[in-house]
């Protein structure tokens, strides 16, 4: 069965807590008197985590994180773990976004550890995906993401604790977005590779992201195989982000 459409927010390193009570009360109260919502997920930066958990409270929105560390607990000074995310209120984090590869030298290996604690915690990993410009200029952008979920996915994944976002890279804030026909291509491959050995196929929520926005949401969200969106910087604009809720409402 097609899983219920999904809108997640990642705020990136932006907001303050003044705005991020402001975005997130003004999403409660837009959510509250809608008709119908899909799932909706904030993912603010660490530090205002607890803040938005408290602002979204009641409401049918909820919260994620943008990255967590492996372990449990330790030495490890400026991580946060899983467990911890848990604890201040979250249900997904995000894991293995293009820009912690590319920052922080994050392999398939680590980000499949980060969706493993993930999981073990009790929470849903947003694992991403995505090909580089010069990856798909190669030709090679089906085996790099099909490579990323091999390499990325959790072996107790299943359709249902996990959720898998395409990002092609070059899409990421450059206000250019793949054509639908890339699109529907590059789900059909994450879904098929994520299908392989299984029967749950269907019932995976892939996400697409980079330069969605209220004004192209409808055409993308449309899209066969598409479940939804991960959105970057029109997240950070209540009516712009609601647009795009609406679009899969
Ligand atoms: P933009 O929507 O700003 O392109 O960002 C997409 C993204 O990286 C979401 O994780």
């Amino acid at each position: 069965m097609a899983p219920r459409p999904m809108i997640a927010g990642n705020w990136k390193m932006n907001g303050t807590k003044t705005m991020a009570i402001d975005l997130a009360q003004n999403l409660v109260a837009r959510s509250k008197a809608a008709a119908s919502v899909p799932r909706i997920a904030l993912c603010p930066p660490a530090a205002l985590l607890e803040t938005v958990s408290r602002a979204v409270s009641g409401s049918p929105i909820v919260v994620g994180a943008q990255d967590c560390h492996p372990k449990d607990k330790g030495a490890h000074t400026g991580d946060t773990s899983a467990w911890l995310l848990k604890d201040v209120g979250c249900t997904y984090v995000i894991v293995g976004h293009s820009e912690r590869r590319a920052d922080h030298a994050e392999t398939d290996a680590i980000v499949k550890s980060k969706a493993e604690a993930a999981l073990a915690a009790g929470l849903t990993p947003i694992i991403c995906v995505g090909e580089t410009q010069s990856q798909r200029d190669a030709g090679k952008a089906n085996d790099v993401v099909r490579g990323q979920i091999l390499g990325s996915l959790p072996s107790s994944a299943t359709a249902t604790n996990v959720v898998i976002a395409y990002e092609p890279v070059w899409a990421i804030g450059t206000g250019r977005t793949a054509t639908p026909n890339d699109v529907q291509d590059m789900h059909a491959v994450v879904r098929e590779t994520f299908a392989k050995g299984r029967t749950d196929g269907a019932d995976l929520t892939i996400l697409y992201g980079g330069s969605v926005k209220g004004s192209n949401a409808k055409s993308l969200m449309s899209v066969p195989g598409v479940n939804g969106a991960l959105v970057g910087g029109a997240s950070l604009d209540a009516a712009d982000f609601w647009a795009i809720i609406q679009s899969v409402a």
